[in-house]
């Protein structure tokens, strides 16, 4: 989603804030565009890629300072030229970029219109500026007044960084809803979305909060609330490296991602899952364990591939810790009014922490007096700041649009939490805790077993690219592994896809199947394999094409699938964390067999940062 850049200091502000927008790209946009602040205000935008952009800047004078730039995915108006960010007030003095949804704009347009106004987009951010731009003129204030009376007026999210061609030595930026970080370096500020534009050129960053307005100059940066508080500036230390957000030899940080994961998951586990003295330390979990040992239900939020590990995670936490557990998609949480009641848990899982409709769902829950545990990757983000407590996944930056690596992070982190959970409660014997504490710490390598050869799953994916539908099917803790199969596959091969509980396909989508349809089984050894096998035979007798996961050496499946992706055994509670990687490459070498762009598929976005 939209994705912002900024810089203030002694560089050439241009070369910094298109290499910035390049490394949102991750994000998805639609179109570019760039303002400096260069002897007055200079701004060049386009439909398109940062490349056009570019190539559109090609011989202009790019020079200066102070700059802002902005990637769109378009909300409100079509992308084009002019509908792209930065966009300039009637009296041509201000610029400004936007991410998020103003809600109450068609009001303050008619308002504006009335009072002379007239717009060049169709988008609530040109509606905005004028805003500013109009109180400031009106009131004759400063411009940081005239942003804080319009933010109060405003209903929506957003994040705005703003310039002035009459204070060449000021950006003014503001959040509410949409993320802000700011880079401290000497004699310098970069501001982003993230910060992948940030840390080639500092780890000293500042994550702005709601309702803050900064103050950006050269060598100073002032944080003030709406009410023109002075804030403290919590300065982060970033724990990220430039390589960790390169592709280092791949051919797309998809397919580095995927190959991350022995790592990632390992890392996620490292010092938490101690097999030596059978223990898991987890703070979050330590610190609030009562909360969860009380716990009359647990309800688990999240979109997209975090919504599908809550799934698994609803399977793993009952029958581990016999807490109710719901699962819920955010947005219809927090649109269909819940019932929460006070002591009810909530885990927010997300991998960027900055999901609007999560974000949302969890501001109600809590104002409603819910316990919120956040199950984030990206350090510092607003879930992870708004949760009472959480559990990082540590899966580190993930800049391929279909989550991957992030998705079995959140796995191993909500595997560990409910293996401990349910060990204090009772409801896990030693034994079994023992047991599965061990397997689970065996995943990393396991993983790495299924990455050794991947050329299997390549032609398997480059025999049926051309299909123009696929099932998947499985039960019990690899349903919902169908269901990420499905979703991965159609984000990023574009091929139609349904995931269904394998039962559940007698009741309608085997009037689907024929010859043509590939119909993919997650049908790993575990206490629902013979009925699996039983739904194989009945998709063969119809004569559909069977590509199954299955467990190595299971002789029974391989004679009756047409291709097999082989996973190590392990136990069924695991198995999600395994039966997924070859569904991965599946969709991966899908969608390059189709020449698609597999990092950042058409309509998607990274961060979906508006509801
Ligand atoms: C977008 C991404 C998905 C992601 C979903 C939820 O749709 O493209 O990959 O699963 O958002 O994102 P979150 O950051 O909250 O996990």
């Amino acid at each position: 989603m939209c994705g912002i850049v900024g810089y203030i200091g002694h560089r050439n502000a241009y070369p910094v804030v298109i290499k910035g927008l390049k490394r949102l790209e991750y994000r998805g946009y639609d179109s570019a565009g760039v303002a400096l602040l260069n002897g007055g205000l200079k701004v060049h935008k386009k439909k398109g890629k940062v490349a056009d952009l570019e190539e559109a800047t090609l011989g202009k004078n790019l020079d200066g300072n102070v700059g802002i730039g902005h990637t769109r995915w378009a909300t409100h108006g079509e992308p084009s030229d002019r509908n792209s960010h930065p966009h300039v007030s009637n009296n041509g003095e201000l610029a400004m970029i936007h991410n998020g949804i103003i809600e109450n704009y068609a009001s303050i347009k008619q308002e504006l219109i009335n009072n002379g106004y007239q717009f060049h987009s169709d988008t609530d951010t040109e509606v905005l500026l004028n805003f500013i731009e109009d109180i400031k003129i009106n009131n004759q204030c400063t411009l940081e007044e005239a942003l804080r009376i319009a933010l109060r007026r405003i209903v929506g999210a957003y994040c705005i960084l703003l310039i002035d061609q009459n204070d060449p030595e000021t950006i003014i930026a503001a959040r509410k809803g949409s993320p802000l970080v700011i880079g401290i370096g000497k004699g310098e500020h970069f501001l982003a979305s993230d910060a992948s534009p940030i840390i080639e050129y500092t780890k000293e960053v500042v994550y702005v909060n709601d309702y803050e307005i900064a103050i950006v100059k050269a060598d100073e940066l002032i944080l003030k609330n709406l009410g023109n508080e002075k804030q403290t500036p919590f300065i982060t230390k970033l724990d990220m490296e430039l390589a960790h957000i390169e592709k280092g030899g791949y051919d797309h940080f998809m397919l580095k991602e995927i190959f991350e994961q022995p790592q990632t998951i390992y890392d996620c586990l490292r010092g938490r899952l101690l097999p030596e003295h059978d223990e898991i330390v987890m703070r979050g979990i330590d610190n609030h364990i009562d909360s969860f040992l009380k716990a009359s239900r647990i309800v688990m939020v999240g979109c997209g591939t975090s919504w599908h590990a809550a799934l698994i995670a609803e399977y793993i936490f009952e029958e581990l810790c016999r807490i109710p557990v719901e699962v819920e998609y955010a947005s219809e949480f927090r649109y269909r009014n819940p019932v929460i009641n006070e002591g009810d848990v909530i885990i927010a899982i997300s991998q960027s922490g900055e999901t609007a409709d999560t974000l949302v769902a969890l501001e109600s829950a809590k104002e409603k007096g819910a316990f919120i545990f956040g199950v984030v990757n990206a350090v510092g983000s607003s879930i992870a700041r708004l949760s009472h407590a959480g559990a990082y996944t540590h899966a580190g930056p993930e800049i391929g649009v279909a989550s991957t690596k992030a998705f079995t992070g959140q796995l191993a982190a909500l595997t560990m939490m409910a293996l401990k959970i349910g060990y204090k409660k009772g409801t896990l014997n030693q034994e079994r805790y023992t047991q599965l504490v061990r397997e689970l710490y065996a995943v990393p390598e396991k993983v790495k077993e299924i990455l050794t050869d991947t050329s299997h799953i390549k032609k398997i994916a480059e025999k049926y690219a051309s299909a123009s539908d696929f099932l998947f099917l499985g039960r019990g803790y690899n349903f919902p592994v169908a269901l990420e199969g499905a979703l991965k596959l159609k984000e990023i091969s574009y091929i139609h896809a349904e995931g269904y509980p394998a039962a559940e396909m007698k009741h309608g989508p085997i009037a689907l199947v024929e010859e043509t349809l590939p119909v993919v089984f997650v049908a790993t050894h575990d206490s629902y394999y013979e009925k699996i096998v039983s739904n194989v035979q009945e998709i063969k007798a119809r004569k559909g094409k069977v590509i199954a996961v299955a467990t190595e050496g299971d002789q029974q499946i391989s004679h009756m699938a047409d291709d097999v992706m082989f996973v190590p055994a392990c136990d069924e509670i695991i198995a999600p964390l395994l039966s997924v990687i070859p569904l991965q490459l599946l969709s991966y070498y899908a969608g390059v067999a189709k020449e698609l762009d597999v990092d950042k598929p058409r309509n998607l976005a990274k961060s979906v940062t508006v509801e």
